[in-house]
């Protein structure tokens, strides 16, 4: 059991209120950390001038975008909708990338649902100047499902270029150890085997990384209150893999702000937004936390433990509501 959760923000609009008077941006508002660079705005990324507004005349090596793709974010839920919304951010990200950039997107598909809306969102990009590298699956550890289906355990994750970005190889090496010989071959008339040849003691991610944990509450990065989080480690091998230090990596769907804390350990610049006050506020805390404490996430506490315990109202909603004692 956690000490002190806090409940799912987008599922309980009454707790969101009573949070917001905490948080620090309006709609349209900058937070600027002048220690490294990174910002963070509270808007809408389809909209160009608050794109605008964020980058200031810098260009971005890398996009990291994790968009709501369910039926929770869109209760008229389409693929034709989807697509047709996701066209407005994937323009603003194609004008705010540097001429050699990458993207990465995460995308789900509906297993229930002719698995949309992979196959729109491709034929979306196709029609872009981006051009298609990879398509990568992050293997989750445990997962959903029926027991009369496969278990889904994948979250999809797709590669973009613009131009001819770095990719670093390095960053595809795990810290799974090579536990097999095989793959021998005659080097000066001796066989060798893939241990003797190969650059590296470990195995290469591929397109299929098995080697990291999704998020949940016994994680130290685990960000109570958030829905959606990434892994961290996810997205460190990402800004390892496709920029390098000091440069500009955006995130427009930040949330908890895994993007921004893993640019901050990898010496980046993070350009980040969110629509929600809430998450902005949420990722400018991950990253105050983890200056102070070198924490990534909140395990046993949460982003507003201080305010909730000084707040009547709000540790009687918490107790009332949900029975959390503060
Ligand atoms: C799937 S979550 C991103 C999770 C994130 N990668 C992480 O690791 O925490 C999507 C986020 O996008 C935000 N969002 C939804 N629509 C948006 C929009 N039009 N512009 C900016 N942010 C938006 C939501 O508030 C939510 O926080």
């Amino acid at each position: 059991m956690l000490k002190h959760p806090l409940p799912r923000l987008d599922k309980d609009l009454e707790l969101r209120n009573l949070l917001l008077p905490y948080c620090r941006l309006n709609y349209g508002e900058i937070w600027k950390d002048e220690k490294s660079g990174h910002k963070i705005i509270c808007g809408d990324c389809t909209n160009f001038s608050i794109v605008e507004k964020l980058f200031e005349n810098k260009k971005a090596k890398l996009a990291i975008q994790d968009p709501p793709y369910n039926f929770i974010a869109f209760q008229t839920f389409s693929e034709e909708e989807f697509c047709n919304w996701s066209q407005l951010w994937i323009d603003n990200t194609y004008n705010f990338l540097d001429e050699n950039a990458s993207l990465y997107i995460w995308l789900g598909a509906e297993q229930k649902n002719f698995f949309q809306p992979l196959s729109g969102f491709i034929k979306l990009m196709s029609k872009t100047n981006f051009k298609s590298k990879s398509f990568i699956t992050l293997r989750n550890q445990r997962g959903y499902g029926t027991q009369k289906n496969w278990m889904s355990i994948r979250q999809e994750l797709f590669y973009f270029v613009k131009g001819n970005p770095v990719f670093n190889i390095e960053a595809e090496y795990t810290d799974i150890p090579k536990v097999l010989n095989g793959y021998y071959k005659i080097v000066n008339e001796n066989i060798t085997n893939n241990f003797q040849r190969s650059k590296s003691k470990f195995i290469r991610a591929g397109n299929v990384w098995i080697d990291i944990q999704q998020v949940f509450y016994r994680m130290e990065e685990n960000v109570n209150g958030c829905y959606a989080q990434k892994p961290l480690k996810a997205i460190e091998r990402i800004i390892k893999a496709s920029s390098n230090e000091k440069d500009i990596v955006i995130d427009f769907f930040s949330h908890s702000g895994t993007t921004l804390l893993a640019s901050e350990k990898l010496n980046r610049i993070c350009y980040a937004m969110d629509i929600e006050p809430i998450y902005c506020e949420i990722t400018i805390r991950r990253l105050e936390n983890f200056r102070e404490s070198h924490k990534t996430g909140w395990q046993n506490s949460n982003p507003f433990y201080k305010e909730i315990s000084l707040d009547y109202r709000l540790k009687t909603y918490l107790k009332n509501k949900y029975k959390i004692e503060y």
